[in-house]
């Protein structure tokens, strides 16, 4: 029994080290043919001896053989199964096909926007400064000089959380909290969204952008806001783009102005025009020199000082320089409308 043991420990070794070296399907049908063969394989050959095994080591010798065989079998069927799958022929690859494309993420249009908006004011050397979207009613109406209940609020149609407490209308209210915290000069925009209670249509929608600027100094005139305004408009638009002033009301400047530039879409050539209804020309901000009272409300002495102020709606002044006909695109995450803006 002990020389079966050692037959099969050396049998194992040789066919093992048969396994390592063969390399293809022929060279395991060699090993097959070499250790299961009918006639003269290494494990046929076993089983001839079991024979001659005395009876009563027939039993354990015929164990030991057949796990053998089994073993060798199972090692080969094994290789030769992984040898099929590894001949198969590969995939074929058409390399005319065009690469997959990965997108990669771009700056939102109206970031891309305010921040071209930012760069043209940083470069006139204000700062950017923000303030929160809920807001009290004192810095949202009352420091703006709208007395409690007074009309002009009307227009600002407000989403209240509580009795004194809404979602700001305005990015105006930064003015005030700014004026309060630090002492002319003060140079300084805004940007940030502001809510009102609006039903969607393609101009309006309850929460947009605005950007608010504020210049407060000595000797500060309504021919700086002009002067400076009209550079910025030009920065945004051209040089040729044609600005016009429009006197207008606001309770927290006096005097007040809009601001209209020329329609880019129609030039004032198309009496059905979508975008400036036949009249040429196209509203983008609001502005003024600061109310005295307000000065007075942030303790800033109008004797001494003055100010001028504007804000402007970024989403629809974006819609108009982009030639964007409904101002829900930009919320609406559509990867086909973001995907036109920005690097891509
Ligand atoms: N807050 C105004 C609005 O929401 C816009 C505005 C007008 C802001 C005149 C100003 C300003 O700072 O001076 O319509």
């Amino acid at each position: 029994m002990a020389s079966l043991k050692d037959r099969i420990e050396g049998l194992r070794k040789a066919f093992e080290d048969g396994l390592l070296k063969a390399g293809d399907a022929r060279s395991l049908e060699e090993l097959r043919t070499a250790f299961l063969s009918r006639k003269k394989g290494h494990v046929t050959l076993l089983f001839e001896d079991l024979k001659s095994a005395a009876a009563e080591e027939k039993r354990e010798a015929g164990r030991l053989v057949n796990e053998f065989k089994n073993f060798v079998v199972v090692r080969l069927d094994g290789l030769e199964a992984g040898l099929r799958t590894d001949v198969r022929p590969a995939r074929p690859v058409d390399l005319t096909l065009p690469g997959r494309k990965r997108y990669v993420g771009t700056p939102h249009p109206l970031t891309l926007f305010q921040e071209e908006i930012e760069a043209i004011f940083l470069g006139m050397g204000f700062s950017i400064e923000e303030g929160p979207e809920i807001e009290t009613d004192y810095y949202n109406f009352e420091a703006l000089n709208f007395p409690p209940h007074h009309p002009a609020r009307d227009s600002w149609d407000t989403l209240y959380i509580k009795d004194d407490l809404l979602l700001r209308t305005h990015t105006s209210p930064v003015q005030i909290r700014v004026m309060e915290r630090s002492k002319p000069p003060i140079r300084i925009v805004c940007p940030g969204r502001v809510f009102r209670r609006e039903t969607p249509d393609p101009t309006h929608l309850p929460m947009f952008m605005q950007i608010e600027g504020l210049v407060v100094d000595e000797g500060i005139t309504f021919a700086h806001l002009k002067g400076t305004l009209e550079y910025f408009i030009r920065a945004l638009f051209g040089e040729k783009i044609k600005v016009r002033f429009r006197p207008s009301f606001f309770p927290f400047t006096e005097p007040s102005a809009e601001v209209d530039i020329e329609c880019i879409v129609c030039s004032g050539k198309d009496p059905a025009c979508r975008v400036c209804g036949g009249t040429g020309w196209k509203e983008i901000l609001g502005s003024g020199m600061v109310d005295p009272q307000v000065l007075k409300n942030v303790n800033i002495d109008p004797e001494k000082y003055s100010g001028w102020a504007f804000g402007l709606g970024i989403d629809r002044t974006a819609m108009f320089a982009f030639g964007i006909p409904e101002m829900r695109y930009f919320y609406e995450n559509d990867l086909r409308f973001l995907r036109q803006f920005g690097t891509k």
